[in-house]
């Protein structure tokens, strides 16, 4: 096992990585304060992973709250139903919720735990590999909007991170793919090497060898603990981790929750990101292709949807929570495995990026 920890004084917290964690009591119990424990899952991880960890947990309180599984379901109504099942089962301020899946269900819980009696302790038990490199560390939760993506949360940061990487020998190959695309930004954005690492393993990561992606779990949960550290509460820096989000969230909202994949999105929305800063004279036509190789190699989507326009990304990307002051801001690349957060770009150069030929470069490249 591998452990990291994310410092932030008092809030600090450890990652722990390894095979077969579910099943350690030692790991999970010290950060169980009461005698009460929420589990918030959903149909599709109950049946794969709730008796593992009830049992890991015997001697407490469990209830399990299992949620309809889906982007779609990440809003008010299903997050009332976890209050639901709180109250009816009267857990009182000493209970423990544990999100055990991937994002969505992380989301949630987290959101429900920063709200329940003014915040009661959590735990994230991440189970694809999207929500165990990205979205189980930081203590980022919330939910959606029709109107806009994670629009409605809360900064509440987790007790501990259990990474049990055998929970992703079931995880879809699609969706070991949209956790990929985090993966590869962490390299894009500050760790140059890492894509180097990922170009000579993206063959065996796909193929789940446990020791590779091990690596690349605790490699990418590293520059996530460095970048949360340093500005947690998104001031600055932590911004750069949305590379591709901006375009890929307006993907998301246009598409309608749950039609792209998050990690889907962020693909394409990363490819729009690389272009603009290679229009801008940042990075080289030839270190754009590399990016869009890489993600492709991940079996991911590296053009947006057909038939979205400009005019519908710049009406979504306008609630982006990156608008300050009714002033866009991009997460662009500076050089690889150096990314920048700015507004300071002119208005053509992103006509330019949102107006480009996808289809057609994309198809250039595999000439090559
Ligand atoms: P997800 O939670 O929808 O999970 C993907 C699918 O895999 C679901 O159908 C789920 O039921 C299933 N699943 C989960 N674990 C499984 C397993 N081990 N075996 C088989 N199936 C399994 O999606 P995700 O990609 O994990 O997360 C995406 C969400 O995370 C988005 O809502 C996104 O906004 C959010 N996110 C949040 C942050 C953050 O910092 N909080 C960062 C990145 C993404
Ligand atoms: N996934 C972006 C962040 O955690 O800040």
């Amino acid at each position: 096992m591998r452990t990291l920890q994310v410092d932030l004084g008092e809030r600090s917290y450890p990652i722990h990585i390894g095979e077969g964690l579910l099943a350690q009591p030692e790991l999970i119990v010290p950060y169980i304060a009461g005698r009460q424990v929420a589990i918030v899952t959903n149909e599709t991880v109950a049946p794969l992973y709730l008796g593992r960890l009830t049992q890991t947990l015997a001697g407490y309180g469990v209830t399990p709250i299992v949620l309809p599984d889906g982007e779609a379901y990440k809003n008010w109504e299903t997050l009332q139903r976890i209050f639901d099942s709180l109250l009816a089962e009267r857990h009182d301020r000493r209970t423990t919720i544990i999100a055990l899946g991937g994002g969505v269900i992380g989301d949630m819980a987290g959101f429900a735990a920063a709200c329940y009696q003014r915040g009661v302790d959590f735990l994230q038990v991440p189970t694809t590999l999207l929500s165990q490199v990205d979205s189980s560390v930081g203590g980022k939760t919330g939910i959606n909007h029709p109107l806009g993506k994670n629009m409605v949360g809360a900064f509440y940061q987790p007790k501990a991170v259990i990474i049990d990487t055998s929970t992703l020998s079931t995880l879809p190959a699609r969706e070991l793919s949209a956790g990929l695309a985090e993966v590869i930004k962490y390299g894009l954005i500050c760790d140059e090497p890492f894509l180097g690492w990922l170009e000579d393993n993206m063959s065996a990561l796909r193929a789940l060898d446990s020791a590779v992606l091990t690596e690349a779990i605790e490699r990418s949960c590293a520059a996530k603990a460095r970048v949360v550290g340093v500005d947690e509460r998104e001031s600055g820096l932590r911004a750069i981790l949305n590379l591709g989000h901006t375009f890929g969230h307006a993907i998301e909202t246009h598409q309608g929750y749950g039609v792209w994949l998050h990690g889907e999105a962020v693909a394409a929305g990363t490819v729009m990101a690389l272009e603009m800063s290679a229009r801008l004279g940042w990075i080289s036509v030839e270190e754009r292709n590399r990016g869009i190789r890489l993600l492709q190699r991940a079996g991911l989507p590296v053009v947006p949807p057909v038939g979205m326009t400009p005019d519908d990304f710049l009406e979504h990307m306008a609630v982006d929570k990156k608008v300050l002051d009714g002033r866009l801001r991009l997460v662009l690349v500076r050089r690889l495995g150096d990314a920048v957060v700015t507004s300071d770009f002119p208005q053509e150069i992103l006509q330019a990026t949102l107006s480009a030929d996808y289809r057609t470069l994309v198809a250039k490249l595999g000439d090559e």
